[in-house]
């Protein structure tokens, strides 16, 4: 039987912090017509899920999957798209839901990636930033908390693929984490 992850932020918290991302991009966009949510495969999806419905503007829902080479490559750290969008997100506001914000290479790669396809607008939204161990200079436009340097499981993210429906934010710990 699996250790339960040390709470981080509560239910409460998460969806009281959500609530209002969700007012403050209801009030930017605002008249701007549809806004296209662009979520980040696999660990965004629950944070997605939550924003998108709390929203009050016309939105769309569409997801990409990014994966990280492994350290044994001779590119560590190097992103590549497993998956891309199947909208054209020429001339649309698009807004990138991404579940955590740690070096910071894979918001600055999809960012470049997307950027070249000429949308009016795109900006990011993050759930977690760890600023500690931050490498590429990136401010997401929407941030939900800003954490501690720890392993973040729950609410989407994992650890090895599990804990992922952990209905809360928790850390594990240090020794389990490879
Ligand atoms: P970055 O490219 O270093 O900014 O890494 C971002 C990606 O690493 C996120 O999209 C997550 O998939 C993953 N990640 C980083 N830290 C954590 C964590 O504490 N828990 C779960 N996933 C994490
Ligand atoms: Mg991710």
């Amino acid at each position: 039987m699996e250790t339960l992850p040390t709470p981080l932020l509560t239910e409460a918290e998460i969806a009281a912090r959500v609530t209002s991302l969700a007012n403050e991009i209801s009030r930017d966009y605002a008249g701007k017509g549809e806004l296209l949510l662009v979520g980040v495969l696999k660990g965004a999806f629950i944070f997605l899920a939550d924003l998108a419905r709390r929203l009050t503007i016309p939105r769309q829902v569409d997801f990409v999957a990014l994966s990280t080479y492994p350290d044994t490559t001779t590119d560590p750290g190097a992103v590549r798209l497993i998956m891309d969008l199947r909208s054209d997100i020429a001339n649309r506001h698009v807004l990138v839901v991404e579940d955590i914000l740690d070096t910071g290479r894979t918001l600055h790669y999809l960012l470049r990636t997307l950027a070249a396809r000429q949308p009016a607008s795109l900006k990011t939204c993050v759930l977690l930033h760890k600023p500690a161990r931050r490498e590429v200079a990136i401010n997401p436009d929407y941030l939900g908390f800003e954490i501690p340097d720890r392993w973040v499981v729950g609410y989407g993210l994992d650890h090895a693929d599990h804990h992922r429906t952990l209905p809360y934010l928790g850390v594990i710990d240090a020794e389990t984490v490879g």
